[in-house]
């Protein structure tokens, strides 16, 4: 638990690693011996500098990112880019046309605001099963004038996760990665874009960590607001304006912590490990279930159910008593959700399990 009195399972804002919260606490008032604080230093001062390039190094370093592709920090957090993809996108075929997969409610916001822009069609849907399950996307699915293809990596509220992406060969593909970003190695080979915004696996909320193919900027809709321009991005190293220099800062740290960690194979083992601890519990009990399909469940949300929900409400009341901190499932799914972000420890899972057991024990 470190210095934090919980372990704290929220969806996001998440936790974030103990040693970055300790390191921004420690040069807060006095950065690097300047005397003022990192959020007070300017975004163009050469110390600001020194943190983006770095950031952008260790991103590149750990990814294994191609040299044909662009780090950009980008403003409003992931659903800034639900418009941002079409309107950069969109045009770069004369159909003005996308495919989305729905998976969730968060893909389904992202095609709701596509449809202002363009013709988007939804190949396939979870919708059905309620999300339990990801629907196929196979390139048959997909017409040769679509200008991309859209999917959500891993679904925060559903806790369903691609193991790996669709193949779509010459059609870009679009991944929100919002909440499993740098959870494990990332094939970048049919990649177009990939965002995910910062609360869950990077830093503080409202801004994203966007990465585009360079080819893919320069073809903005001529309505698109410069902020949303990935051509203003990259010409501007994401400060064509104030960006928010305390999140770029904060990831920075986080990837160095990744890198001391061993960087994503380790970090995808660990996650394995951690996730499993909890799956192979839920899977030798009759008093809990999950409600994603095994096949498709996510390493990072862990979603599950108890028989009623007097049940449930006391496993909460109790988990909190027991330093264990945000476990109510998102309302349209109930139940519980654990979300195991890289910063959550395997001991944070371990003494979750054990509760459960506990729980099971004396209520099942
Ligand atoms: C997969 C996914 N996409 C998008 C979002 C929305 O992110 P934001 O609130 O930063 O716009 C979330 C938020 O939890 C998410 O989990």
């Amino acid at each position: 638990m470190g210095n934090n009195q919980v372990y704290n399972f929220g969806a996001g804002p998440a936790m974030l690693p103990i040693p970055v919260m300790q390191q921004i606490q420690e040069e807060f008032l006095d950065y690097r011996g300047m005397g003022v604080s990192v959020i007070e230093i300017s975004h163009r001062s050469k110390e600001f500098d020194e943190v983006i390039n770095r950031c952008d190094e260790l991103i590149k370093e750990l990814s294994g990112l191609p040299d044909n592709y662009r780090i950009l920090y980008t403003h409003g957090g992931a659903r800034m880019q639900f418009s941002a993809v079409p309107m950069n996108l969109l045009p770069l075929k004369p159909a003005n046309k996308a495919v989305y997969s729905e998976t969730g409610n968060f893909s389904k916001q992202a095609n709701v605001e596509a449809l202002r822009y363009g013709n988007i069609i939804v190949a396939s849907s979870g919708e059905d099963c309620n999300y339990n399950k990801l629907p196929p996307l196979t390139r048959d699915m997909v017409p040769d004038d679509a200008s991309y293809a859209y999917i959500t990596s891993n679904n925060t509220i559903y806790g369903t996760q691609y193991k790996n992406y669709p193949e779509l060969g010459d059609i870009p593909l679009v991944v929100d990665a919002t909440s499993d970003i740098f959870s494990r190695p990332l094939d970048f080979s049919g990649i177009g874009v990939i965002f995910a915004s910062m609360q869950k696996n990077l830093g503080p909320a409202g801004t994203a960590l966007t990465i585009v193919r360079e080819d893919l900027i320069g073809h903005a809709m001529a309505l698109t607001p410069s902020l949303l321009d990935y051509a203003v991005y990259e010409k501007s190293h994401s400060l064509a304006n104030t960006n928010n220099t305390f999140a770029i800062y904060t990831t920075c740290l986080v990837m160095e912590w990744l890198k001391k960690g061993g960087g994503l194979d380790a970090m995808a083992k660990m996650n394995a490990t951690k996730a499993n601890t909890l799956y192979q519990l839920m899977d030798n009990s009759d008093f809990y279930s999950g409600t994603a399909d095994v096949g498709d469940r996510s390493y990072m949300n862990v979603t599950f159910k108890l028989p009623n929900e007097e049940l449930t409400q006391r496993f909460l009341g109790e988990a909190l008593k027991n330093g264990l901190y945000a476990l109510k499932g998102h309302r349209v799914v109930g139940g519980i959700r654990a979300s195991i972000y890289n910063a959550m420890p395997l001991a944070g899972c371990q003494a979750l399990a054990a509760f459960m057991q506990e729980f099971e024990r004396t209520h099942g």
